[in-house]
């Protein structure tokens, strides 16, 4: 059988690695070796020379990435904003042009606009969440669409097929960060993406013990760009934290079905609640991305936001007042978090286009026990 006719949890689990045929190791063993030793000049054994340009445990990573987002070609990074340099660096040239998400992900922005525009790339921001607002933002030198979808941290939800049509329309590339939805809910490849991106350090890895990224895509011309810069610059992840993003890739599929229970009921109890003036959850039937969302994903995520009526300072305090909601910044892992993006995450957009309201508080929803979590919220809130 191959991967694409395996279940999603059947590639996430085995693909990219056989049981070891030395010693039948049911896991990739960590590859602790920086070089590799030579039959003669160029004999290579395994096809590894150097781990900056390959290593066995991240080649497992890769490959697994690549089936589990139904692509032929992943590649791994030793942080999600690493993934989106090289995505940037190998798709852009001086004078191009890219359009960005009015909300994403403030490191995204930060680097784009304090980076990318020193080296003569120009970029413009529009509603993904609207195609009109995206086909208005091209230009004649538009290279690229950038999206989120859920985004980071409005969760607002872009039609990835559509904003695919827009951007080759007009001889774009669309990029989708699939951070939030992870590829068990959504694989904007198979929507017509061409490059998908993460942050392994989320959902991914999901137990916030390790930091990294990825690129994915079917076309090998990308590949070979993003292989170029990955070796060239040598962003790699090392060998422990590809099996530790292994290790929890596993588990990905039942950990975000619970991430997504628990988000539905809360989101569910807090809709109404006094203390909220609006809940942001793509779930919720108010969204106003929730048709397009159950046109694309096969559940809502583990990702709310939250306005809160006393305004900032009422956010600040909720966010200090949580036991098991743990105040820290990232998102995705087995605990719950909580974050006040305006303050923390999304800081770097203030003052900008992208600058996030000061009421909102952002949950990243865990596995917990789901009473303990909203008795956790109702205390907070009290
Ligand atoms: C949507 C999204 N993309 C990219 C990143 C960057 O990933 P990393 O922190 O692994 O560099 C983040 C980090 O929070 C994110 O939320």
């Amino acid at each position: 059988m191959t991967d694409d006719q395996l279940g999603f949890s059947t590639r996430a689990i085995h693909a990219g690695f056989d049981p070891d045929p030395l010693t039948g190791a049911v896991n990739v063993p960590i590859y602790a070796s920086s070089t590799f030793a030579q039959d003669g000049v160029g004999g290579l054994r395994g096809g590894f020379e150097y781990a900056r340009t390959g290593n066995p445990t991240r080649t497992a990573l890769e490959a697994n990435l690549a089936a589990l987002e139904s692509g032929r070609y992943g590649r791994a990074f030793a942080s999600g904003m690493a993934a989106t340099d090289c995505a940037l660096r190998a798709t852009l040239r001086p004078g191009d042009h890219l359009v960005i998400p009015n909300d994403a992900y403030g490191g995204t922005f930060r680097l784009i606009d304090k980076v990318f525009t020193q080296w003569g790339i120009e970029y413009s921001v529009a509603k993904v969440s609207d195609p009109d607002s995206v086909r208005n933002a091209l230009r004649p030198n538009t290279k690229l669409v950038w999206v989120e979808t859920p985004t980071n941290p409005l969760l607002n939800i872009a039609d990835i097929a559509a904003l695919a049509d827009i951007a080759h329309g007009a001889g774009a590339k669309l990029v989708v960060d699939n951070t939030f939805a992870t590829p068990y809910l959504q694989q904007p490849l198979l929507l017509g993406a061409d490059i998908v991106t993460h942050s392994t350090t989320k959902y991914l890895g999901g137990h916030s013990d390790v930091v990294g990224g990825a690129l994915i895509t079917d076309d090998p011309e990308l590949d070979a760009a993003f292989a170029f810069l990955q070796n060239g610059a040598g962003a790699v992840p090392g060998p422990t934290d590809a099996f530790l993003t292994l290790r929890g890739i596993k588990t990905l599929a039942v950990r975000m079905d619970r991430h997504c229970d628990n988000a539905a009921m809360i989101a569910e109890h807090l809709t109404g609640h006094a203390a909220i003036s609006q809940v942001i959850y793509p779930g919720l039937g108010q969204h106003p991305g929730h048709a397009v969302a159950q046109k694309q994903m096969r559940r809502f995520g583990g990702m709310i936001s939250v306005r809160l009526q006393g305004g900032r300072q009422a956010a600040l305090d909720f966010c200090s007042r949580t036991k098991v909601f743990t105040l820290a910044e990232s998102l995705g892992g087995v605990e719950s978090l909580i974050e006040h993006p305006g303050a923390m995450t999304h800081a770097s957009t203030e003052g900008s286009e992208l600058e996030v309201p000061a009421d909102l508080v952002r949950l990243s929803v865990g596995i917990e026990d789901v009473s303990d979590l909203l008795a956790d919220i109702e205390q907070a809130l009290g």
